[in-house]
């Protein structure tokens, strides 16, 4: 690429059609206000909002607890498995419009099981429209079971006994909500019986909390990513750990602007980190509640911190190489990627 080409701010339409592949992602994250009120409708529920301008205008957050007690609100909404397969379409045609070729989903069955919703009903409605979206939109996916760290153990063990049957559409397990007071460790002995049953592991790490938490994701719950780990950046041992493991980190950089992990854009550290040689990579974490899907996450970093085309193909390619897709699959997304000017 020439220097000049270089030089010239990175295109909306171009960051688009860029073949891009998401790794963080909540599904009950990508619930539209337009959905939410349609679901309400459908299925009797009362939300606490007279309008969809009124409910995005409470999009407000001062941190992650702000969020989370607004997110697990609008799940209410999601009663039956058509409900479950209307959110999950609807995610993967914004996919689709926005070229993202390969998904690795979270869903939360805990929001879902604790209101009485049974965990075949969510895991059924999801996997229909994966099977779509591969079928229908070319759109390959593999699904994490996240556990919600501020519940217990045994809540999380109890879930994971419900997933037994569904191991065949399950590829990994996480741990997403609230990351204060609620350390990875807490979760070991669950990971560990993860792993035994054969599936890979992922943890949300270093968002609010400290360094220490990435490194109790990778020791304790021998993750396979680090969803976050902005906090990294603080602990040089960590770093250079990183470095040589390249440990994928799922970075979220609009979530962490909403939710003022950085103050501003212009705060993040996502580039500085790629200059270092970590294995980062760029998604949307909640895009209907913080205000854009994978493209406005490039557009952001083009905006504030002048993302170049080489840097964009880049964080692709470690987003391709942290998924958990074959060798070969990599190695043709490696190759479409590389083809796209
Ligand atoms: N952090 C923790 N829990 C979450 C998030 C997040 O960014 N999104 C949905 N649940
Ligand atoms: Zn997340």
């Amino acid at each position: 690429m020439t220097q000049e080409r270089e030089m010239e701010k990175i295109s909306f339409d171009w960051l688009n059609k860029l073949p891009k592949v998401e790794l963080h992602l909540h599904l009950e994250g990508t619930l539209e206000p337009e959905l939410m009120f349609e679901l309400a409708q459908r299925n009797q529920v009362t939300i606490p909002f007279q309008s969809v301008e009124q409910l995005r205008a409470a999009y407000q957050f001062n941190n992650l607890q702000d969020f989370l007690d607004i997110y697990y609100q609008g799940a209410e909404v999601l009663l039956v498995a058509q409900d479950f397969y209307d959110l999950t379409w609807a995610y993967l045609l914004k996919c689709k419009e926005q070229n993202i070729i390969h998904v690795e989903p979270f869903f939360d069955p805990q929001t879902h099981t604790a209101r009485g919703i049974p965990f075949a009903t969510v895991l059924e409605g999801i996997e229909r429209a994966l099977i779509d979206g591969k079928n229908k939109l070319g759109i390959s996916s593999k699904l994490i079971l996240c556990f919600l760290r501020h519940l217990s153990e045994e809540d999380a063990f109890n879930t994971l006994a419900q997933a037994i049957p569904y191991l065949d559409k399950i590829r990994a397990v996480g741990l997403d909500s609230s990351e204060k007071g609620h350390p990875p460790e807490k979760f070991s002995r669950v990971f560990a019986k993860a792993r035994q049953l054969g599936l890979l592991t992922v943890a949300h790490a270093g968002e609010e909390g400290p360094a220490g938490n990435i490194w109790t994701a990778i020791n304790d719950l021998q993750v396979a990513r680090v969803d976050h780990g902005v906090s990294a950046i603080s602990d040089q041992p960590l770093m250079a750990e990183l470095i040589k493991t390249q440990m994928p980190l799922t970075i979220c950089p609009l979530s962490n602007t909403k939710l003022k992990v950085f103050a501003d854009m212009s705060d993040h550290t996502i580039l500085q980190m790629l200059a270092d040689g970590v294995c980062v990579t760029v998604n949307s974490d909640d895009p209907a509640y913080f205000g854009g899907y994978m493209t406005e996450n490039f557009v952001a970093l083009v905006d504030a911190l002048n993302l170049n085309k080489t840097q964009a193909k880049q964080l692709v390619a470690n987003s391709i190489n942290g998924s958990f897709v074959s060798q070969k699959s990599k190695q043709k997304m490696l190759v479409q990627l590389s083809d796209y000017r």
